[in-house]
């Protein structure tokens, strides 16, 4: 493994020239707590760097009075902070809550606040926020783009300092649970619950436990089969069923930190209930039944659908699958089930429209899946900042009732009512020595973790809050790279696919552009472009994905004048000569946009060279080769695109700029 490692944004910057002498106490909580021990070792060497002096344990005269109070009326894992000139308290009622109030203080003085002004009151939106590796235990990561995986190597799991580094960022951004592997269970990674590997992911996961964070195994659905030498993985088989039983007694017994398993069933080939005639709530109640003993939860992914589509069916539509298959059985999934949806019904494309199940279920525990590894949205190579994507998800009224409806209310639990809800990202880490490869993607793996705490932050907010902590440019500086990371996601979108078509990507490894790439190909993704138009029709007329939305959006939707335009050609075939909103044709639009993008593309390469000398060397030459290769990926796209639709439509360009 990579033995060199940054400290992304913890690297705790000097900000005081007065120096000051802090004491620590403990009132209430148990001072053998592995949590409150890491609190009060992060507070330790974070005031150290942030006040640069003495962090001392109560004793001897100091400046600082700072305490952690164990105080019952706050909220499960939340905190609250109060301060004046000498003294400040972290008030938690348990050990997250006085390790994220820890964190929250060095986030705040780190940024520039007083101590004094320190006071703020925060409680976590979401009950679980949770970090999904697709690592493989040969070491590969699936999408990934930052390196090996840091768990896994030659199939064995390695822990060391960097696994300690990597729980400590995680927390301090308010993650509490990590699942390890990839979501295709295979070989070795179908025996992490046997005692192959028990021993050493009870140490990860006690690493991980010192910082508030439960591990996660996603599982193989076939383990009665591979591991067990039965001959079905049916879910109403009783041998099966005690084949499991006995399984989750001695994952359980074996490793007290495991939260539970992560499942990818009857998607792209691995295997599930639907071989045996059986359901997914078949499926997910019989393993959440299992493990619910241990106090175990299972997390049942929805992304089930027809890979294996002929692109002649206009019928068949991959956008529907997952309503259609889990929509059905709302009420029926047993209370530690919880299905986990991505926020588009597709697969994470640079636009997409809100996945219809969320919301759609009200009877159900729900999880919002999103996607921080860059798989089709630049492979960190590409600036790409996705936190306003995900305030847009986050913010959609799903009208699933009256109020408190949007995606942000379903899947924290607040509409319905669900103690398990939250939020899950895939992942954009490595065992490179910056973790996310491009300097600056590491603003979506702190930006994930904070907005998953706090729904409410902006994407602004969080940029801001990242460039302060990793970088502390002048206010100049950090306007200019706030800037970058706000629009960088508009840009992208801009020379890729045209108004939420998606795809058009390279197959397979999904990045650059192949217009035609997945036109006819079985996966369900197509463009259905034509002389005439592009776009798939998903209306009433068409495949009727429209109607899977509540009345409100579903109207929307369905009518090519009201739907929004971001996604017109997703839900609708439309002339190369239909006028938008701004008085352009179809056609137009996807020139201008192509041009702009790939322009603005180049105006974030000029503005990142006005940092030059403001960041760290290194960091500067990582970005600046990066954006080389994006200006390269978006001329590509800008072109093949744009030659592409004038070769279908052999309508030209109204300013006469050069298209092949
Ligand atoms: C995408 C991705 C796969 C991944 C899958 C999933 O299709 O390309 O690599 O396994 O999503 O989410 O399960």
């Amino acid at each position: 493994g990579n033995k060199e490692w940054t400290q992304l944004w913890l690297g705790y910057k000097n900000v005081s020239n007065d120096n000051k002498t802090v004491s620590c106490e403990v009132v209430g909580f148990n001072k053998d707590s592995q949590v409150i021990k890491s609190a009060l070792c992060e507070l330790k060497s974070g005031l150290k760097g942030i006040l640069s002096d003495e962090v001392v344990d109560n004793a001897g005269s100091y400046d600082i009075a700072l305490t952690i109070k164990k105080v019952d009326a706050i909220a499960k894992e939340g905190f609250k902070l109060e301060s004046d000139t000498s003294s400040v308290s972290i008030l938690a009622s348990d050990d997250n809550g006085a390790l994220y109030g820890a964190f929250e203080l060095l986030r705040q003085l780190s940024c520039g606040k007083k101590l004094s002004e320190v006071n703020v009151e925060k409680t976590p939106s979401n009950p679980l926020r949770m970090m999904n590796h697709w690592d493989n235990m040969d070491g590969s990561i699936e999408r990934g783009y930052s390196g090996q995986s840091f768990f896994f190597e030659n199939k064995e799991i390695v822990v060391d300092e960097r696994t300690r580094d990597y729980a400590r960022f995680m927390a301090s951004v308010g993650i509490n649970g990590v699942v390890i592997n990839n979501v295709n269970v295979k070989d070795a990674a179908t025996y992490l619950i046997t005692d192959r590997y028990f021993d050493k992911v009870k140490e990860l996961s006690e690493v991980f436990a010192d910082y508030g964070i439960k591990t996660y195994l996603s599982l193989n659905f076939a383990a009665p089969i591979e591991l067990g030498g039965l001959e079905v993985c049916d879910p109403l088989d009783e041998k099966v069923i005690g084949w499991w039983k006995e399984k989750a007694k001695e994952v359980f017994g074996k490793l007290p930190h495991l939260g539970g398993f992560l499942v990818k069933a009857d998607s792209e080939g691995r295997p599930g209930p639907f071989t045996y005639g059986r359901t997914q709530a078949d499926g997910a109640n019989m393993l959440g039944d299992v493990v619910a003993p241990y106090g175990g939860i299972i997390i049942w992914r929805c992304f089930v659908y027809n890979c294996t589509q002929d692109w002649r069916d206009y019928k068949t539509d991959r956008a529907r699958a997952g309503y259609d298959y889990f929509k059905d059985f709302d009420g029926a999934y047993h209370d530690n089930v919880i299905l986990q949806i991505k926020n588009g019904p597709m697969d994470f494309q640079i636009r997409e429209p809100i996945s219809p199940l969320i919301g759609g279920l009200t009877k159900t525990n729900q999880m919002l899946e999103v996607q921080i590894a860059q798989e089709y949205t630049g492979h960190q190579i590409d600036l790409c900042y996705l936190m306003p994507m995900f305030k847009e998800v986050l913010g959609f009224k799903t009208y699933c009732q009256k109020e408190n409806d949007t995606v942000a209310d379903v899947v924290s639990g607040r509409a319905f009512g669900n103690k398990l809800a939250g939020m899950a990202a895939v992942i954009n880490t490595g065992n490179d020595k910056n973790w996310t490869g491009n300097y600056l993607a590491a603003a979506n793996l702190y930006g994930f973790g904070r907005l998953s705490f706090d729904t409410e932050l902006s994407s602004e907010e969080i940029a801001r809050e990242w460039i302060r902590l990793t970088f502390a440019l002048e206010k100049v500086d950090e306007d200019k790279l706030t800037d970058m990371l706000l629009r960088s996601r508009e840009i992208y979108e801009k020379y890729t696919s045209p108004l939420g078509i998606g795809w058009m990507v390279t197959p397979h490894d999904h990045y650059g552009p192949s217009v035609d790439g997945y036109e006819y190909s079985r996966w369900g993704t197509y463009h259905r472009a034509d002389h005439l138009g592009i776009g798939v029709d998903r209306s009433d007329k068409g495949t009727g994905y429209a109607q899977q939305y509540y009345k409100e959006n579903a109207e929307k939707y369905n009518d090519p004048e009201k739907c929004p335009e971001e996604l017109l050609l997703f839900f609708h075939h439309i002339p190369y000569t239909w006028k938008l909103k701004t008085g352009k044709t179809l056609i137009q639009h996807i020139y201008d946009s192509h041009f702009e993008g790939e322009a603005e593309a180049e105006q974030l390469f000029e503005t990142w060279k006005s940092l030059e000398g403001k960041v760290p060397s290194e960091v500067f030459e990582n970005v600046s080769h990066r954006f080389e290769l994006q200006i390269y990926n978006a001329k590509e796209w800008r072109d093949q695109v744009n030659s592409y639709f004038y070769r279908k439509s052999g309508i030209s360009d109204q300013k006469g700029r050069k298209i092949y």
